[in-house]
């Protein structure tokens, strides 16, 4: 299994997936692959989560992570699914001792200094920021880079077409997380065309950063 660091590394946008059913979910990870994109976080937010795992990790090329997860239990499913990577909305202390005793990367989310404390406590040096845009945006992760250098943010929340270039521009943004490219209602209308031409038009802004 990768690192965070790899897979971080390999993904600098990870789509925030949600799904009302395993089909809904193989045909997203097919539109976002198409696009060029290889990871999805696949939400625990419907019950159709893990078995919506289970089958995208099929799809070659994709690697399938599960979000939204808040407690060890869902952590434990997501796992059992083949989850690759477990992501939090927040800081839970139980799903990160999991993930780590199960060597799945973990990413949970921090807001503020206390989180980060809490995060570096725990071994965890790189975390989601969330919701990114409502807390501040990059005015606030410059801010917390500066008592702590160390630590590498993945914002999600509010993250689009429009800013994604500057997110990823930050030194500490190690990749951005997001639902633009997957929008509910494309999900529900069935128009994988579309996935696929803003999960190209994602990757390629974050390639132009990286270029
Ligand atoms: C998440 O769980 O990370 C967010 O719901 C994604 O936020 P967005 O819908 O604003 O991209």
């Amino acid at each position: 299994m990768a690192t965070l660091d790899e897979l971080l590394a390999a993904n600098p946008v990870i789509p925030v997936v949600v799904v009302d059913s395993v089909e809904d979910g193989f045909n997203v990870g097919k539109a976002l692959l198409a696009g060029g994109i290889t990871s999805a976080e696949v939400t625990f937010r419907t019950a159709a989560a893990p078995d919506a795992i289970k089958e995208m990790a099929k799809l070659e090329g994709l690697t399938v992570g599960a979000g939204t997860v808040i407690n060890a239990n869902q952590a434990r499913q997501a796992i059992e699914a083949g989850a690759q990577f477990v992501v939090s909305p927040g800081l839970s202390a139980e799903v990160v001792r999991y993930c780590q005793e199960q060597n799945v990367p973990v990413l949970p989310a921090c807001t503020d200094g206390t989180h980060i404390m809490a995060a570096l406590d725990l071994g965890v040096e790189t975390v989601k920021f969330f919701p990114a845009t409502a807390l501040g945006g990059i005015p606030t992760i410059k801010a917390l880079s500066a008592p702590f250098p160390q630590v590498r943010f993945v914002p999600t929340g509010g993250v689009s077409a429009s800013n994604l270039a500057d997110f990823l521009s930050l030194k500490s943004v190690a990749s951005c997380g997001g639902s633009w490219m997957v929008k509910g209602d494309l999900v529900k209308a069935g128009k994988w065309d579309e996935i696929t031409r803003l999960s190209a038009e994602a990757l390629e802004i974050a390639r132009s950063v990286s270029a």
